[in-house]
């Protein structure tokens, strides 16, 4: 592992937030989490998940819910096809796959509502697969350390982003790692007022050292 993998999660450990989804190694809720957080804050967040579980525990259960259910549970959250497909999904997981989430970040990627984030996020979280997850979180933080200018929301970007984070990602604990990323990304290399004083990678950062970091990420479109 390298010395970034090892110092990345002894911070983690000692700094993490305590969240419910990360404390089960559940592909269904790890999946509901990772939904309802694309276009919502932690803290939102939080509450829809607690009921959502609370209603629908499991990929059965929320199959067997009216779509009516479904979208009155997820009230207040906004982009409402997040909540279609997350039911169209468990309907074809019930239907298709005798109600058994898949295990592989292949098969995950093949849900419909699922990209490379979510399909890495879960099959690193919950089944160990040497995946890197890359967030919004993860785009900001690796874009600033190692000094990448090329815009986020573009292929040559996602590419050179996808190949940095895989050769950072540690292959023994992917999920801890990627989890960890993010963490850092969302506490500390944040988009606004970042803690670079603080930071334990300040050293090594490209974009502290040449005081770019509040252009980055950089992004094509504006
Ligand atoms: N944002 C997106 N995924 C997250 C996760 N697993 N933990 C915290 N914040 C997140």
């Amino acid at each position: 592992m390298t010395d970034f993998g090892i110092k990345l999660l002894q911070w983690y450990h000692v700094n993490k937030r305590s969240l419910p989804w990360r404390s089960v190694n559940d592909p269904y809720k790890v999946w509901l989490s990772e939904i309802i957080l694309q276009q919502t804050q932690v803290v939102q967040g939080l509450a829809y998940y607690e009921r959502f579980v609370q209603e629908f525990p499991d990929v059965h259960s929320l199959a067997k819910a009216s779509e009516e259910k479904v979208l009155k549970l997820w009230q207040g959250l906004g982009y409402y096809s997040r909540a279609r497909n997350l039911h169209a999904t468990a309907r074809s997981i019930r239907t298709e796959l005798n109600g058994i989430f898949p295990s592989t970040y292949k098969d995950i990627l093949k849900l419909k509502g699922i990209g490379p984030y979510t399909a890495a996020a879960i099959s690193s979280f919950c089944f160990g697969e040497p995946r890197a997850a890359i967030d919004g979180n993860v785009y900001r933080f690796i874009s600033r350390l190692k000094g990448i200018h090329t815009p986020i929301d573009t292929t040559e970007g996602k590419k050179e982003f996808a190949l940095m984070a895989e050769v950072l990602l540690n292959k023994n604990e992917p999920g801890d790692h990627n989890q960890a990323m993010i963490e850092y990304g969302a506490l500390v290399c944040k988009p606004a007022n970042p803690m670079c004083n603080e930071c334990i990678f300040n050293n090594d950062c490209i974009a502290f050292s040449q005081r770019t970091v509040p252009e980055l990420p950089a992004k094509s479109k504006k």
